[in-house]
């Protein structure tokens, strides 16, 4: 399968939009899409103003719509007060969803619980008040590290309710990922679970935690309340920890929630730049809200009776737009799974989407790539023709490019060849969808995430930050600030300032990291993948330099350097070079080593940020003056021949020894 970007560039296929589904869309039509780019054009802050007004119930009204004088620290809605959660789950039952089912959660062996407005807002009440009576106050840091569940979303919500800023860690991050987010954050309280359970196991979480705070050398966590999930064994050190159900017994389920300005963080999330240390990207109340609402109403097409399902974890920013705000602050039906795609078989979605009866189906292109790989390996079980799956309306991709050739299985294998496809492109930095089509409007090529959400003004740049022409490659930027950004990273203003709007482009413009190009009759966008050292490997955003840090700090390694790959499933392959303090290992022994750093990687990260190869060399290839090639790494990573020029290279013969991958 070619995942390459000339496939994508050569890609003429177009789908329109039904008649049928125009008509009922949301957004209807192309002309209703350039009325509201062009209301945007006009005034920018009149129509963010009438769409935060329109979209969000404000318990203090704003007057100002965008604040620039500390640029590029942007404040939306200032002077405005709300709270999320009750944006989330009073408005609803308020408005009379009381009974109206929040959220169908399957766990992994297939049980279903299902939960309504007025029982969510019960729980996320009696939650609340159980964190409040720990102590946790307004601007206080939560850490998050549970598994997918009804819970994970309850505490996300009871944090937003009194003003806690949380940040999620995912499940599968190390002990010690999770001890350097619990400093950078100053958290004073861990919420997480005894177990989860993912394939048929039970893999213990808890014990990461413990391990968290001994290697910790700060003690600003005062309680870690854990949730219940397995009744494995679990040790609870008196004083610090308490148990969910234990806190929450007896806990009123009101709690008047917290009213926050408009840019009160409401949460931390960290992800990889390429600098060594994750940045703990900062989001806030009012505008992250309202962007989380509008395209849930206008890229889904989300409608009353809509049942949304979205495959991501809560652990990354797809979770918390598209799982804890978005759905239920627009008063949908949500499903929450536990499991993974493959468990008890690579049918499992499939099989869901038939039971729940889904209409809007959002995942990422590894999973769609590797469930088409079984569906076409084991057909009689996973292949999606053995259900029904014509509840389906609208399909979502997102995370990473998705190559024709997948998109064009998940149109006609999973959308029936009517549902289309909307390939979002965003990032943890935006909050919600920055290009994306729109499902009654964009016409359709496959590996294009086409034309800009309405008001969002992207552009593709040279080194100059001047626009390129379209056809011609640059860097992606968005020209003006909208309400969802970031607002700092946590800890590092200058970081903030410095990675997203460089001096060499004039200072004003978001620089999102990725390479872009618009095609030269349309405009639509097509992302060149990354122009740092981040990788996205099966969806999940990782820096080199933060695996090469784990690598070195293994006793026997020298020196590292890691670079990307394509891979069919996975998007992209980790490959690290490794040198070591001893001699160049060979044979069985290099095959013990390889294990020994690859599991040492999962520890120090996660194994998601466990290297695929591992090669070894006398060096690494450097300029006379140090520095690595990394760009000759990549070409022998993709296991292609050198071909440029390497007499700069102080030591060209190792790149002999680089070519061998230890199996
Ligand atoms: C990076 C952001 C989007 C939320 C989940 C990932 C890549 C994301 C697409 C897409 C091509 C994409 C970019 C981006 N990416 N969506 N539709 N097409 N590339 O968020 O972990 O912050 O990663 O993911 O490289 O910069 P993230």
């Amino acid at each position: 399968m070619s995942t390459s970007i000339e496939s994508v560039l050569q890609e003429h296929r177009i789908f329109n939009p039904s008649p049928e589904f125009v008509a009922q869309a949301n957004v209807s039509g192309m002309d209703a899409y350039k009325a509201l780019c062009a209301e945007a054009e006009a005034d920018y802050e009149g129509y963010w103003g009438r769409l935060a007004r329109e979209h969000i119930v404000w318990k203090q009204p704003f007057s100002t719509v965008l604040d620039e004088t500390k640029a590029p620290f942007y404040k939306w809605f200032p002077d405005g007060k709300l709270n999320v959660s009750w944006n989330c789950l009073d408005k609803n039952v308020e408005a009379g969803l009381g009974d109206k089912t929040a959220i169908i959660f399957e766990a992994d062996q297939g049980e279903v619980t299902k939960v309504s407005y007025r029982e969510l807002l019960g729980r996320v009440a009696r939650f609340a008040n159980a964190l409040k009576g720990l102590g946790v106050k307004k601007g206080d840091r939560v850490i998050i590290y549970l598994p997918m569940s009804i819970e994970g979303v309850v505490a996300m919500q009871a944090c937003a309710r009194i003003g806690a800023t949380h940040s999620v860690v995912f499940g599968g991050f190390s002990a010690q990922s999770l001890r350097d987010r619990i400093e950078d954050a100053g958290a004073v309280l861990i919420i997480t679970a005894d177990e989860q359970c993912r394939g048929g196991r039970n893999i213990p979480l808890k014990p990461a935690v413990d391990e968290a705070l001994t290697l910790s050398g700060t003690d600003s966590i005062k309680n870690v309340v854990v949730y219940q999930r397995t009744g494995g064994p679990s040790v609870m050190t008196a004083g610090r920890d308490v148990w969910w159900h234990e806190v929450v017994a007896n806990q009123s389920d009101v709690c008047e929630p917290e009213w926050v300005e408009a840019e009160h963080p409401l949460f931390l999330l960290y992800t990889s730049g390429s600098t060594g240390k994750p940045k703990g990207v900062q989001h806030s109340t009012g505008g992250y809200l309202l962007h989380s609402i509008l395209t849930m109403k206008w890229t889904f097409d989300l409608k009353p009776d809509d049942v949304f399902w979205c495959t991501a974890d809560i652990g990354w920013v797809t979770g918390h737009t598209y799982i804890t705000y978005g759905p239920l602050a627009c008063g949908g039906t949500e499903i929450v799974f536990e499991g993974v795609p493959t468990f008890p078989n690579a049918g499992r979605f499939w099989q869901m989407i038939q039971n729940h009866k889904v209409n809007i189906f959002y995942t990422a292109p590894t999973a769609i790539r590797s469930l088409i790989k079984a569906a076409e390996g084991n057909p009689d079980v996973a292949h999606p023709k053995n259900f029904d799956l014509t509840s389906l309306r609208v399909l979502g991709s997102v995370g990473e490019p998705i190559n024709p050739e997948a998109w064009m299985w998940y149109y006609e294998n999973i959308g029936g060849g009517r549902c289309p496809v909307m390939d979002t492109f965003w990032q943890t930095e935006t909050g919600g969808h920055v290009i994306t089509p729109l499902p009654g409007v964009t016409p359709l090529v496959p590996g294009s995430c086409t034309l800009p959400f309405p008001g969002i003004m992207v552009s593709v740049v040279d080194e100059a930050g001047h626009d390129v022409e379209w056809g011609k490659g640059g860097f992606l930027v968005i020209k003006r600030p909208w309400p969802s950004m970031i607002r700092t990273i946590w800890n590092d203003p200058e970081r903030f300032k410095h990675s997203y709007f460089p001096e060499d482009l004039g200072g004003k413009l978001y620089l999102a990291g990725d390479g872009a190009v618009r095609d030269a009759q349309t405009g639509y966008f097509t992302i060149m993948g990354r122009i740092d050292d981040v990788l996205n490997v099966s969806g999940h955003r990782m820096g080199t330099m933060e695996i090469e840090s784990a690598l070195v700090s293994h006793p026997l390694v020298a020196e590292a350097a890691v670079v990307g790959k394509p891979h069919d499933i996975k998007g992209e392959a980790v490959v690290a070079y490794v040198v070591l303090k001893r001699s160049r290992p060979v044979g069985e022994e290099a095959k013990q080593i390889v294990k020994e750093l690859r599991d040492h990687v999962g520890h120090e990260i996660g194994p998601i940020a466990k290297p695929d190869e591992i090669r070894f060399g006398d060096n690494l290839p450097k300029t006379r003056s140090g520095k690595i090639m990394r760009r000759l790494l990549r070409t022998l990573a993709k296991g292609e021949e050198i071909t440029s020029d390497v007499s700069t290279l102080e030591n060209p013969h190792i790149l002999d020894q680089l070519k061998e991958v230890v199996k």
